[in-house]
């Protein structure tokens, strides 16, 4: 299954776009450094419950992210990280909760797996950019071949990735954003955004989830 239409009504992703305004942060009230735990409040319980609804029973959610994208990122897995090295991952769900009028955004699937959540990122020219838990990996240790990308794809949706860089990777499927909708991967397969202009329009909720 790659995808699941009106994952989430109109509703569903203002709702996001709110929880997003009140997420925990930490802050300096002057007196003491105040973290608001917004996500362990029962309403975020029920939230989490309606959400394992839509999904298949086999699978259990581990994480949900809301992501405000502002530049387009490197190749990466959803894998295991360190702390879940026994889970048996399942899928990533990337459900968009605001797009740009005009501008249409894509996720890219490659055939290359990883269980392990690692990135390519150094190896793109992004430095560490974008790296919060994931492991970099350099091509070498990947074992990626020296085959050339797709040139067209590369052309049509990847250029702020050095072309060279890309050799051995083959592209899976090519997601389209669609509000609402859920853009469905195994966690294991490498992905990328496709490059953007719009820096202040998109955003997205990601689930990773485990087999139980
Ligand atoms: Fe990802």
């Amino acid at each position: 299954m790659r995808k699941i239409g009106n994952f989430f009504t109109k509703q569903g992703c203002d709702w996001y776009k709110w929880y997003h305004s009140v997420l925990p942060e930490t802050r300096d009230n002057g007196q003491r450094l105040l973290t608001m735990t917004h996500y362990a409040q029962p309403f975020f319980a029920k939230k989490l419950k309606q959400l394992q609804e839509h999904l298949p029973q086999n699978e259990e959610i581990t994480t949900v992210n809301i992501n405000f994208d502002y530049s387009a990122g490197g190749i990466h897995s959803d894998g295991y990280i360190e702390l879940d090295e026994d889970d048996k991952i399942a899928k990533s769900y990337l459900i968009p909760i605001s797009v740009d009028a005009i501008e249409k955004y894509y996720t890219i699937i490659f055939d290359q797996t990883s269980h392990r959540a690692v990135t390519f990122n150094s190896a793109l020219g992004l430095g560490s950019k974008g790296i919060t838990t994931y492991k970099q990996v350099t091509r070498e240790e990947y074992g990626l071949s020296d085959t050339p990308f797709d040139k067209k794809v590369y052309e049509k949706y990847l250029t702020h990735l050095d072309y060279n860089a890309l050799r051995g990777l083959t592209v899976d499927y090519i997601h389209e954003w669609k509000l609402g909708d859920a853009m469905i991967w195994p966690r294991e397969n490498f992905h990328v955004s496709a490059n953007f202009t719009n820096k202040n329009a998109r955003a997205s909720v990601l689930i990773t989830t485990r087999y139980t």
